[in-house]
């Protein structure tokens, strides 16, 4: 099971991936795309990923790991016993564009319940850890959730597609905010939450790797995590999100879900 060995294992591999991050900045990428030209993956998304999956395959070869760069092939199709779920760069066109706002991630799951979550916002140099049961912390010093702020006094996040095209009336949730705010990256917008200088966090439709991490630190933090249907999330697909405060959730949830 998860113990202070194991998260002073993680902590030490992400400094050690972090820095190796931000001393490719200093050379050219190898930049491939993906689906797209915005779909990007490169060299140090590869890197990453690979020297995350053997940490975990040489301390906990009995773990399941899912990456998005499909470093392990095997596939997991159930979440029994331990699952680590990694996106290795979390906003990969802005690591090629901006050289700026991206970050690592790592979620653990036991059973499909979060364990723990970890987002490395890499040129910031602040990790933020969320251990279920014990709480969250930035850089080890321990967080406190920010007061319960409703939609109409608070900024809320998520991608700038989803507002502009109503996905999920989300422009209710929008409209009702004071304003909303995107980086690019999942992780950097879940930290916006987290470090409680934006209400909610918001997304229609990410992939277990942009998510897991997010779920588990909000989790830790006692938020409410769901779909914006209000059904509990499935780790291992593709899925909608909403990590907020409870209060805050439910008044998102009747935005996004009107009856009539
Ligand atoms: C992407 C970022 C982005 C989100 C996309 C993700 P990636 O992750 O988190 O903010 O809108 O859906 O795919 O590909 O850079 O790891
Ligand atoms: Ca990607
Ligand atoms: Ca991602
Ligand atoms: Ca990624």
């Amino acid at each position: 099971m998860f113990d202070f060995l194991m998260h002073h294992r993680i902590q030490s591999w992400l400094e050690l991936a972090a820095e190796e991050l931000q001393s490719a900045l200093n050379r050219d990428l190898i930049v491939e795309e993906k689906k797209s030209a915005s779909d990007l993956v490169t060299e140090m998304d590869k890197q990453t990923e690979k020297f995350l999956v053997d940490k975990i395959r040489t301390y906990y070869p009995e773990h399941k790991i899912i990456g998005e760069e499909g470093i392990v092939d095997e596939e997991v199709t159930d979440v029994s016993g331990m699952v680590w779920i990694i996106d290795p760069i979390d906003g990969t066109l802005n690591f090629v564009k901006q050289k700026n706002n991206f970050g690592i991630m790592i979620g653990l799951f036991y059973d499909g319940q979060p364990v723990a979550g970890y987002i490395y916002d890499v040129m910031a140099g602040y990790l933020y850890t969320g251990i279920v049961g014990e709480g969250a912390f930035i850089n080890n010093k321990p967080i406190q959730l920010k007061q319960y702020q409703s939609i109409d006094q608070s900024l809320v996040m998520g991608n700038v597609g989803m507002f502009v095209n109503n996905i999920h009336n989300t422009q209710a949730v929008y409209k009702k905010a004071l304003g909303a705010r995107a980086y690019g990256s999942a992780a950097l917008e879940v930290i916006s939450v987290i470090r409680g200088e934006a209400s909610i966090y918001i997304s229609h439709a990410l992939s277990p790797w942009d998510f897991a991490a997010g779920y588990a630190i909000c989790s830790s933090l006692g938020m409410k995590v769901t779909t914006l249907e209000n059904k509990p999330i499935n780790i291992l697909k593709r899925s909608s999100v909403i990590f907020a405060h409870k209060d805050v959730h439910q008044e998102a949830i009747n935005l996004l879900n009107p009856t009539e």
